[in-house]
């Protein structure tokens, strides 16, 4: 038996003791179990080679799914009484150390590493809404999204001096995408996913300013592409610009396979962790992304034209033009009370009112000596002249489809001074990171805005200054590192996390944190990810009693002659980046009964 979830949820649990971080474990509430939907190098193709440790290459590569699977979202495909769905699933990064044999060539660990990244999209399957889901081999909407994929740019930088190559004199088609960290569903089915750190990919010239404001040099780089494929060398004649090509919000469509993803300027360019949409009560598309590197911002998009019920084709336009915003936050405490050691002010509150600083309007730059091209290219810059706050990396910034309020994750940032804090940055040296909470004053299209801190996080058992809203932090579970947010079907809000082990020495994992009444601010942990391991993309289907993960990265330190994870068979393998599902384990407990209220 559990205790009763917020909000009626029907998933039910007792939460899960934190595990220490040397745990090669995935852990799961009792009544509970976990089964591994797709792994890196499962075959996805009719003539797709099984995986192979020791002789993985890039033709059976491009036929399987990819390595580090980070934001997930799995959508029900019409008529089939919720027994197939479509997956989709970024895979970030590689981790080249641990994917290989060490007496491959470099030249083939790239070449291999370039076909594990991009995207997949991958049908599931399952016998009823009690088992787990299995993924369809040859599935019709399978497919992978490679190197060579094509991308459509989109919005202001499209067709611009900023982004033309000697592959592409238009500036309108972009081979494609990498580093995609998070993203989001729109309400028109498509998913759009965030190119985040893609400055690890390119050699630039670092006297171009705009390269400098993301910190890309001309130093080899972390992933050697370079030696593959000239065009990541952005110091040769006619590739200056495809460092340029990379940075923005893309779309893609899984139900046709044949579709072209869009890559969208009109969201800017920037470290996007992802990007989510809500139709504002007047019709716009609004769309929240978060900048994450430490003292960056966050960014809000609002659609010219108006979302239209049922015209899928319109709707797909929705993000190619509109107006750019940055958030501006401003407290409402004394500065003496907010001193950097995350000690709460004395109105009880971390909290105040924000505005969206324009960036560009109706089509115009609201930029002094900026055009709108530029401001789609080299939104930083443009951001920094309008005087927007320096966060502590924003990652996920979801509004919440019930309450309409938008969360975001702020992960940590280890180099802010006390001299630096503000009441929504409030810690000094922040190793565990917060949660805010922002309210549209009015329509979701709104300038302004109120916020508060819904959780300053952290373990308090171990002499951390924590805030978990209306709870005594010392019941909660603690929690470090807010990276990815999910909402269950009852809006609670879950968060997953990425670093808690090197702060409060924990695996990270998966959480639900209550958002309404006396409980507002408890943190129940739901699962915990093996060593070395971050939680991504939680998918929450509490109607199922049912969530997902990707599992991201486990073992990442150690070497392919001496794994630091075995995760996820177990059989002195491993490891291999996975997406699990935990279900309730019907076959043993039916449907988990609430304990009775003392
Ligand atoms: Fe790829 Fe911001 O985490
Ligand atoms: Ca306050
Ligand atoms: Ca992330
Ligand atoms: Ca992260």
């Amino acid at each position: 038996s559990a205790p009763e979830a917020p909000n009626g949820s029907k998933l039910r649990f007792t939460p899960i003791a934190p595990v220490n971080k040397d745990v090669d474990e995935f852990n799961v509430p009792e009544g509970y179990r976990w089964a591994p939907v797709i792994k890196w190098g499962d075959p996805l193709f009719d003539d797709s080679p099984e995986f192979d440790w020791n002789n993985q290459s890039v033709e059976a590569q491009i036929k399987q799914f990819g390595y580090n699977n980070d934001y997930t979202e799995i959508q029900e495909i019409p008529g089939s009484d919720g027994l197939r769905a479509v997956m989709f699933v970024n895979h970030e990064y590689t981790n080249a150390n641990i994917m290989f044999p060490e007496d491959m060539p470099k030249h083939d660990q790239v070449a291999i590493t370039m076909a594990a990244q991009g995207l997949t999209v991958v049908e599931l399957e399952r016998k009823d809404r009690k088992s787990p889901y299995t993924y369809v081999k040859g599935g019709k909407l399978n497919r992978r999204f490679l190197p060579d994929t094509e991308y459509e740019l989109t919005g202001p930088a499209a067709g611009s001096e900023f982004v033309i190559t000697k592959e592409d004199p238009e500036g309108r088609t972009i081979l494609g995408t990498f580093a995609n960290c998070s993203g989001g569903l729109t309400p028109w089915g498509t998913l759009l996913s965030g190119e985040e750190n893609f400055h690890g990919y390119f050699r630039a010239n670092e006297n171009i300013q705009s390269n400098a404001r993301l910190g890309i040099d001309s130093k080899e780089s972390v992933y050697g592409f370079e030696g593959n494929d000239p065009r990541f060398n952005a110091t040769e004649d006619g590739y200056e610009n495809e460092v340029n090509r990379f940075g923005y919000v893309i779309e893609i469509d899984p139900w046709d396979p044949t579709s072209t993803p869009k890559k969208h300027s009109a969201l800017g360019r920037f470290k996007h962790e992802g990007a989510n949409v809500i139709i504002a009560e007047n019709g716009h598309a609004v769309v929240y992304s978060g900048d994450d590197e430490r003292f960056e911002y966050m960014y809000k998009f609002v659609s010219k034209k108006k979302y239209v019920e049922g015209d899928r084709a319109h709707n797909m336009k929705l993000l190619t033009e509109g107006d750019l915003y940055v958030a501006r936050f401003t407290g409402n405490s004394p500065a003496a009370e907010i001193d950097g050691s995350g000690k709460t002010p004395a109105d009880g509150q971390f909290d105040g009112t924000g505005e969206w600083l324009p960036l560009i309007l109706d089509g115009k730059s609201q930029v002094e000596g900026m055009t709108v091209e530029e401001i789609a290219v080299n939104t930083r810059t443009a951001a920094d002249k309008v005087g927007p706050t320096k966060m502590d990396r924003p990652e996920d910034v979801e509004p919440s489809h019930h309450s309409r309020k938008v969360y975001a994750a702020l992960t940590n940032n280890s180099k802010r001074e006390s001299n630096q804090v503000d009441e929504a940055n409030p810690r000094a040296k922040n190793r565990d990171g917060q949660v805010l909470e922002l309210d549209e004053l009015g329509d979701q299209t709104s300038t302004e805005f109120a916020w508060n801190l819904l959780l300053v996080a952290g373990d308090p058992n171990g002499g951390d200054q924590t805030f978990y809203g209306n709870v005594d932090p010392k019941s909660v579970s603690p929690i470090s590192c807010p990276d990815n947010l999910a909402f269950d079907s009852v809006g609670n809000l879950w968060i997953s996390t990425d670093g808690a082990p090197s702060g409060i020495g924990y695996n990270d994992g998966l959480f639900r944190v209550t958002l309404e009444g006396d409980m507002r601010g408890n943190v129940e942990q739901f699962l915990s990810v093996p060593r070395e391991a971050e939680t991504c993309g939680p998918i929450v289907r509490d109607e199922d009693y049912s969530a997902f993960v990707s599992v991201q990265h486990p073992g990442e330190d150690g070497k392919f002659s001496e794994q630091h994870s075995f995760f996820p068979e177990y059989n002195q393998t491993g490891p291999r980046p996975t997406v699990v599902q935990v279900l309730a384990m019907w076959d043993e407990a039916e449907e988990p009964k609430p304990e009775p209220k003392p």
